[in-house]
């Protein structure tokens, strides 16, 4: 595994919420804690929860926003990075593609990367489009209004039903079809079209690869599943790049 990740032309790496558990940042189905736990996450990231009670929404994906602030990135957002610098410094081609909502990748040096779901961090107003960026604390009024036009603003993310951001999945799939290595981590690989990457990657002559806590729908499918924590099977991985071992 390590050899065909050494001498691939091109690797896309997709990523969902389990790369940022060990930063602390809570997985989709593990994020309604406490004070949320009497909500269910597919009635809150929907348009018609934000029709409903827009202040209870955007509390929610405030509060998710503020806390991934908060947050720092892993070693496993780290060796990414390095797998990034290492492919690409060798005139080859490095795709990551994530669900996950809170830039921690971006934050940890990763380039280029394609938000299939968007990000919490740039909302937009419903009414006239406006997006800015939020990167500060609390918002004051929930949902914000916006300055332009006082229509009321919603965080940038992708809600169940709606269309994923403009040309996202046509750039993912295109780099999924042609690339030598397609690594899934910390999906649950249940949500599409997200979950059906790996398929194209298959179909395209990829090897595959699964790093995650638990086996999912993609288990069975892939070249190698690898059981544990990103944050540590990643570095390992990286390291043994870096050192040119590939016994494994
Ligand atoms: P999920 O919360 O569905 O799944 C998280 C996955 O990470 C699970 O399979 C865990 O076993 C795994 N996991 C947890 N900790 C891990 C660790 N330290 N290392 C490796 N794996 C770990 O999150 P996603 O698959 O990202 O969509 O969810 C996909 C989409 O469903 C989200 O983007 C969101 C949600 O509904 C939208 O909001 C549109």
């Amino acid at each position: 595994m390590i050899e065909a990740l050494d001498r691939a032309e091109s690797i896309v790496v997709m990523t969902g919420a389990g790369a940022s558990a060990e930063s602390g940042v809570p997985t989709f189905r593990d994020a309604l804690t406490g004070l949320w736990a009497k909500y269910d996450p597919m009635e809150l990231a929907t348009p018609q929860a934000f029709a409903r009670d827009a202040e209870l929404v955007t509390r929610w994906y405030d509060r998710r926003r503020v806390d991934a602030l908060a947050a720092q990135p892993n070693a496993g957002h780290e060796a990414l990075v390095r797998m990034q610098r290492r492919v690409e410094g060798r005139g080859g081609r490095f795709t990551l593609v994530t669900q996950n909502v809170d830039r921690l990748h971006q934050r940890a040096g990763s380039t280029g990367v394609i938000e299939l779901h968007g990000t919490l961090l740039r909302w937009r107003c419903v009414r006239c489009g406006e997006e800015r960026d939020e990167s500060g604390g609390a918002m004051a009024s929930l949902p914000p209004v916006c300055a332009s036009c006082g229509g009321a603003r919603r965080p940038g993310v992708v809600w169940f039903g709606e269309a994923l951001p403009e040309g996202a999945m046509e750039r993912a799939a295109i780099e999924a079809e042609r690339c030598d290595v397609f690594m899934t981590i910390g999906t649950s690989s249940v949500v599409y079209p997200a979950a059906g990457l790996v398929d194209v990657a298959i179909r395209g002559g990829a090897m595959t690869v699964e790093i995650n806590a638990e086996a999912t729908p993609a288990t069975g499918r892939v070249t190698h599943a690898l059981a544990g924590r990103s944050g540590e099977i990643l570095p390992e991985i990286v390291r043994r790049l870096e050192v040119g071992r590939h016994d494994a």
